[in-house]
């Protein structure tokens, strides 16, 4: 099978590079990439944005498959005009999209299918942000209903910067704080059948012991071994599942990644967001330890046929990916900085954020590298990922000690 991956980041790397390592795969192509996805995969230059330049290339390269990465090239419809052109692209239409691309379509959906969420009101108007506000009280979760790259929400107890960031929304959600640890589990589907994965965890904020500013994603890990028996089960039924189904109802099929980001309450799981998309950086410790081969499940769920596909199976032990962020991140990034020692890492070391300037690879972004190892655990796959980040160096290099420190039972509660 010939593959192409469209996008530039981390997930995109990971998604390539288990390709390559698939062997039912004869070529990985990705357009645009990156240095890293450069060691895996044949690049070639497209805007990803631009639908009809990413189906030409695609058509031109005769692939089987084309996988899309990011959000911004799903909502703009790239994955409608490379299946306009007959050949299989595992991505939703620009429209399913919009489950990531408009949070109040994907609350309206989620209301249409008893999804557990939020309680939510959507404003357009500063009388309207101030009676939500009242409403719900602090915390206030207040989100810009379009796709924002990550900057869209604020979660603050401090009214003036909730009216600030709405004011600066053209249309905001204003929603109930949601209290409890946080969950992300993705399915694979063809629009119909919903295989999940396992479930991850991310890390949000900057800083160890998640303070500071919110970012990308700092690090992740996977299984989790505090989430409670069933978790799987319950979400598939009572959120993938329904919202599978009425999104194929109102004749919006979404085939693709769904990812579920979840809050576990005290009142049960609830949907904190909806993304389109493959999550970075889970995807990097969850490819890591998927055993099936990556390009049938994809396939499957392009061709509407992932029944005919075994369910995802799992390596036993866990895998954890840290990040290293340049300086100055997530206010702003640091560019040409020079890094070394990934040979040195041992383990899989993923490229976010990185360029080549005259042979010498730099820095180029916020996120640069997320440092994958797997494990026989998690303290066991945590060492592992930790001596891979020891062994890289560039100026400025921020990461996050506490990655799965928890879960791995090193630090108390
Ligand atoms: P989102 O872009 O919707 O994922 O929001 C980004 C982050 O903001 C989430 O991962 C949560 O940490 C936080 N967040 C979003 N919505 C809520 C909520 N209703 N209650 C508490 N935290 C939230
Ligand atoms: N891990 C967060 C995201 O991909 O949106």
């Amino acid at each position: 099978m010939k593959t192409l991956v469209i996008g530039t980041g981390g997930r995109e790397h990971a998604l390539a590079l288990a390709l390559s390592r698939d062997p039912a795969v004869t070529e990985v192509h990705a357009a645009p990439g990156n240095p890293g996805i450069a060691a895996v995969a044949t690049l070639h230059a497209v805007d990803p944005l631009d639908p009809t330049a990413v189906a030409s290339l695609a058509a031109s390269l005769g692939v089987d498959l084309v996988v899309v990465g990011p959000e911004a090239p799903l909502v703009a419809g790239v994955a409608d005009a490379v299946r306009e052109r007959g050949i299989s692209c595992f991505g939703p239409s620009g429209e399913a999209a919009q489950l990531e691309g408009s949070k109040a379509f994907a609350k309206d959906v989620m209301a249409a299918a008893e999804v557990p969420t939020a309680m939510a009101h959507v404003c357009t108007t500063p009388e309207q942000v101030e009676a939500a506000l009242d409403a719900f009280g602090p915390p206030y979760v207040v989100k810009d209903d379009g796709l924002a790259a990550g900057k869209g929400v604020v979660v603050t107890s401090d009214r003036v910067e909730a009216v600030a960031h709405a004011a600066g929304c053209e249309r905001v959600v204003i929603e109930e704080y949601l209290d409890g640890p946080e969950v992300s589990l993705f399915a694979i589907t063809d629009g119909s059948t919903v295989y999940p994965l396992q479930p991850a965890q991310d890390f949000k904020r900057i800083s160890d012991g998640d303070e500071g500013p919110n970012t990308g994603g700092m690090g992740a890990y996977t299984p989790l071994p505090w989430a409670p028996a069933g978790l799987v089960a319950e979400v598939l039924e009572r959120v993938l599942q329904p919202t599978v189904d009425e999104l194929a109802r109102r004749g919006t099929v979404f085939s693709g990644l769904l990812y579920a980001g979840l809050a576990l309450t005290k009142r049960g799981v609830k949907v904190v967001e909806f993304n389109a998309r493959f999550g970075d950086p889970e995807t990097q410790p969850l490819l890591a330890l998927l055993d099936s081969p990556l390009a049938a499940l994809l396939k499957g769920a392009a061709d509407g046929k992932l029944h005919e596909v075994e369910p995802p199976r799992w390596k036993p032990g866990a895998a954890v990916a840290v990040v290293m962020a340049s300086a100055g991140y997530p206010a702003s990034s640091h560019s040409g900085d020079v890094i070394s020692g990934i040979e040195s890492a041992g383990c899989d070391v993923i490229h976010a954020g990185t360029a080549l300037v005259d042979d010498a690879l730099v820095t180029a972004g916020g996120r640069v590298l997320a440092v994958t190892a797997v494990g026989e655990d998690l303290a066991d796959a945590r060492a592992r990922a930790y001596d891979g980040v020891a062994a890289i160096r560039f100026d400025g290099a921020q990461y996050r000690t506490d990655i799965a420190a928890k879960a791995a039972g090193e630090v108390r509660s």
